[in-house]
């Protein structure tokens, strides 16, 4: 059964408009977006112009609730993650940014049950799982049920979603028992992550990512493709991962290939230069870090509307999940009188028939970068860069066992561009 009504979406913690960009790609729209951050307002004011559309600020503010429109169907929060990711302050979902969830989520309880949404689409960090021994789980998934809602969550990589980007996400989905089944949104596709490659593909033609950063205890090697990008605090200056390109040596991707590695199209966010904050382009790393990666919420967005059946393997995995126990990649709960249910399903949803069908496309990580205009190259990483990453190598054992040919093969390609960028 499909039902393709266009919903109406209400967007919090809107970011530069990642989750609604993707719902808009399956039909639906969104009515309203709060975001605290004048940067990233002025990239939505920009992108989402609908007459109908508004904008808005604080959700702490004083008549949030009251400004809600009184009937809406969906709610998105990809909500601030720094309380909860490994490399934010850790205080977890007490913390005064990532528990604003569960501010909106006593809002919502003080709405009739007809002014609630029907569904709720969430995202966060990976390690949210794991944070307090899985106390913010415990609690988000625990207001949930509180209120009515039928929930499943599933970790995903938007990379199975054609971008060439390793960014291992947790999504919510949940919804009123009337609305239907979240389920269905979430465990109607499934397919296995392909085996990782570890050779020296730029040799070939392939382009590779690695973190520059690292090199003690890892690598993020990514054979086509680039691990996730690192945002720290908003004082932090961003540290794009290098990419060794078939053409172009060893290069850090430029702010638009960011946009563009996250499924916007380029340039997405330069409105937030515009605002007096930005005139080095800075917090433009830090919004598009930050966004929920546009082709998995058009995934989202296409199956709250196909309403199709979950896969029937993958409920057959499913088992009561014991009290106190780790969270799992994937789960449901289907109401409070039921058990917690874990699943195993994979962080690879998307088949190539999945992509076809939603009209999206496997990029290759060459392919996706291109050419520069008017000829511009990327910047090439630096000689102290290198050198810094490539004595962090040589000295620790990474890829000694696993891989000798590909650390062989990084040592020379490091050496040779340490030798081309001191002469240059
Ligand atoms: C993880 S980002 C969301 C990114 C977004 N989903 C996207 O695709 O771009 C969290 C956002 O919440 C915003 N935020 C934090 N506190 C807020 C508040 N009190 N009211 C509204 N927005 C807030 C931040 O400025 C940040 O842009």
């Amino acid at each position: 059964m499909s039902d393709k009504r266009p919903l109406n979406v209400v967007s919090l913690f809107s970011g530069v408009g990642g989750f609604e960009l993707g719902l808009q790609a399956a039909g639906h729209e969104t009515l309203q977006f709060w975001e605290l951050m004048p940067e990233a307002q002025a990239c939505l004011r920009k992108h989402f112009r609908a007459s109908t559309v508004e904008v808005d600020g604080d959700i702490t503010r004083t008549g949030f609730s009251t400004a809600l429109p009184s009937r809406f169907d969906v709610l998105t929060a990809g909500f601030p993650c720094q309380d909860l990711s490994q490399a934010g302050r850790t205080e977890g979902i007490s913390g005064a940014r990532s528990g604003l969830i569960l501010h909106v989520l006593d809002v919502l309880e003080q709405r009739p049950l007809n002014a609630r949404p029907s569904w709720l689409l969430l995202e966060n960090v990976a390690f949210m799982r794991h944070i307090g021994g899985g106390h913010a789980m415990k609690i988000v998934l625990g207001r949930l049920t509180q209120l009515g809602y039928r929930w499943a969550y599933r970790q995903v990589d938007s990379n199975a979603f054609g971008l060439p980007q390793r960014r291992k996400r947790i999504y919510f989905a949940a919804c009123q028992p009337a609305a239907g089944d979240p389920r269905s949104v979430l465990f109607a596709d499934d397919s296995a992550r392909p085996d990782r490659v570890m050779a020296p593909g730029w040799i070939d033609g392939t382009a590779c990512g690695f973190y520059w950063t690292e090199g003690n205890r890892g690598l993020g090697w990514g054979y086509d493709l680039v691990p996730a990008f690192k945002v720290g605090s908003s004082l932090q200056l961003p540290s794009p991962p290098a990419i060794l390109h078939p053409a172009e040596s060893i290069v850090t991707p430029t702010i638009s290939d960011a946009e563009a590695l996250q499924g916007f199209e380029r340039g997405w966010t330069a409105p937030a230069e515009g605002v007096h904050r930005d005139r080095q382009g800075r917090w433009r790393w830090h919004l598009v870090g930050n966004a929920v990666s546009v082709p998995v919420s058009t995934w989202l967005g296409h199956r709250i509307s196909s309403r199709r059946k979950p896969l029937a393997h993958l409920l057959e995995t499913a088992r009561p999940l014991p009290a106190d126990s780790k969270w799992p990649a994937a789960a449901y709960r289907m109401g409070a009188d039921e058990d917690v249910m874990s699943v195993e399903a994979s962080d690879w949803p998307a088949t190539s028939a999945t992509l076809e069908e939603l009209g999206l496309r496997r990029q290759t990580l060459a392919g996706l970068l291109g050419d520069l205009p008017d000829g511009k190259r990327r910047p090439r990483l630096s000689y102290r860069a290198t050198k810094g990453f490539r004595v962090r190598f040589e000295r620790s054992s990474l890829l000694k066992r696993n891989s000798p040919e590909l650390r062989a093969a990084l040592l020379e390609a490091l050496r040779a561009h340490e030798v081309d960028m001191s002469a240059s």
